[in-house]
């Protein structure tokens, strides 16, 4: 996986060198208009075509999602983007994560419904939501998309649709992280590396709420945003190491790849646990998503050296990956309107400049979130 991400890095900034996607290259690209689709049964979609090196990700014409009976039909206002837009083209999470090619990218969607399915109870037309469409087989940077009721959740009134459509994938992973897989109680330590991404400028807000001490990493430039944030011990990464610096935490999240998740047993107490988000998958995943004992045996595989070094450190690893839920969302956006919670935006990327959005996250340096506002 970690090659897959350095190898999305050196592409992105390969284009930013060729001028094809940096700022300052807007008069040298030609611009497309894509802002809607000419015939009411189509709709424009950010897709990639094929997996691998080339997956030709562009805008293309696509038919408008038809409704399942329990489904939303919304009209995008606002889809956000996460790191794993940029993996699942790559084909690394193909055995996991099943689309159909030509796929729409995104699952971060803030809009309007403007139909409903015969089932559904709890929206109606005109209802602004936000929701997580992730691993359900569609996107959302696209004029429209079909969203299960179950993943809804009514757009929290203070926020405008980017703030909303920049939450569901990093508010919910955090939920999920924290609340339901590490258990996390009030007077615990837990530490949250790259406190300014995506992840940590929730993940931070959501255990400071939860009454825990959040420990970060960040580089010098961002150790205010992170301190804004809640977080009690920061570590300037650029300055020192955090294994070096911080002792009795009870819980570690896994935001980044390389040898951090080894390096943050150091920081554990014994009984402590580490959840995972960026890997090694592990078997308890591939079994509770019903894989086929190969994958089972590899995700073993993969997994059996963190799992070795963190059994005799007396701390529990295991991986999670996220899974829409609209009964959480709403939750989250009530903390939202109570002001609990703020959304953090370093960047809003219009539609057309949909796939700059992707490659401006590749460089791994946002502050905050990344969104693609579609032109209504
Ligand atoms: N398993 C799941 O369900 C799940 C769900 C969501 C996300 N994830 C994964 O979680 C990871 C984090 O996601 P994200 O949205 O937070 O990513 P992100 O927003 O793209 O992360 C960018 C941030 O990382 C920081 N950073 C980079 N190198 C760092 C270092 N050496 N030390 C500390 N901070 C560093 C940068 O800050 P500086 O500029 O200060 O370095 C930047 O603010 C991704 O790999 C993503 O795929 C997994």
């Amino acid at each position: 996986m970690q090659t897959a991400h350095m190898a999305i890095r050196r592409q992105a900034r390969s284009c930013q060198r060729k001028g094809e996607g940096g700022r300052g290259s807007h008069r040298a690209r030609p611009r497309i208009q894509t802002t809607t689709a000419l015939d009411p049964n189509q709709m424009k979609a950010l897709t990639f075509k094929r997996y691998g090196k080339s997956p030709d990700i562009g805008f293309s014409e696509r038919a408008r999602p038809t409704l399942q009976p329990d489904e939303l039909l919304v009209e995008v206002h606002a889809a956000g983007v996460n790191p794993i837009d940029n993996m699942i083209p790559t084909g690394i999470f193909k055995p996991v994560v099943k689309f159909e090619l030509p796929a729409t990218l995104g699952s971060d969607v803030a809009g309007i419904v403007i139909d409903v399915g015969s089932r559904v109870t709890r929206f109606k037309r005109g209802d602004a939501i936000f929701a997580s469409v992730f691993d359900l087989g569609r996107g959302t940077i696209a004029e429209y998309v079909a969203v299960p009721e179950s993943a809804a959740a009514l757009k929290p009134a203070n926020l405008d649709f980017m703030q909303a459509a920049s939450l569901p994938m990093v508010a919910l992973t955090s939920w999920q992280a924290l609340k339901e897989r590490a258990d996390l109680q009030p007077g615990q330590k837990v530490f949250i590396p790259a406190g300014s991404g995506g992840i940590g400028t929730i993940a931070i807000q959501l255990a400071k709420h939860l009454g825990a001490t959040v420990g970060t990493t960040t580089s010098t430039g961002n150790v205010a945003l992170v301190n804004s944030l809640g977080a009690d011990e920061v570590v300037d990464y650029k300055q020192q190491d955090f294994e070096t610096v911080l002792r009795g935490y009870d819980i570690a999240l896994g935001t980044m790849r390389g040898d951090t998740i080894e390096k943050s047993l150091a920081i554990l107490k014994p009984g402590g646990r580490i959840v995972s988000l960026v890997g090694p998958l592990d078997a308890a995943f591939a079994r509770a998503r019903r894989l086929n004992v190969v994958l089972q045996f590899v995700f073993a595989m993969m997994s059996r050296k963190i799992i070795r070094l963190a059994n005799k450190h007396n701390v529990a690893y295991s991986f999670l990956f996220v899974r829409p839920n609209g009964t959480q969302l709403a939750k989250i956006g009530e903390l939202l309107e109570a002001e609990r919670l703020r959304p953090v935006i370093d960047k809003v990327f219009v539609f057309d400049q949909a796939k700059q959005a992707l490659e401006y996250l590749a460089q791994d340096r946002a502050k905050g979130k990344v969104v693609v506002k579609i032109n209504k």
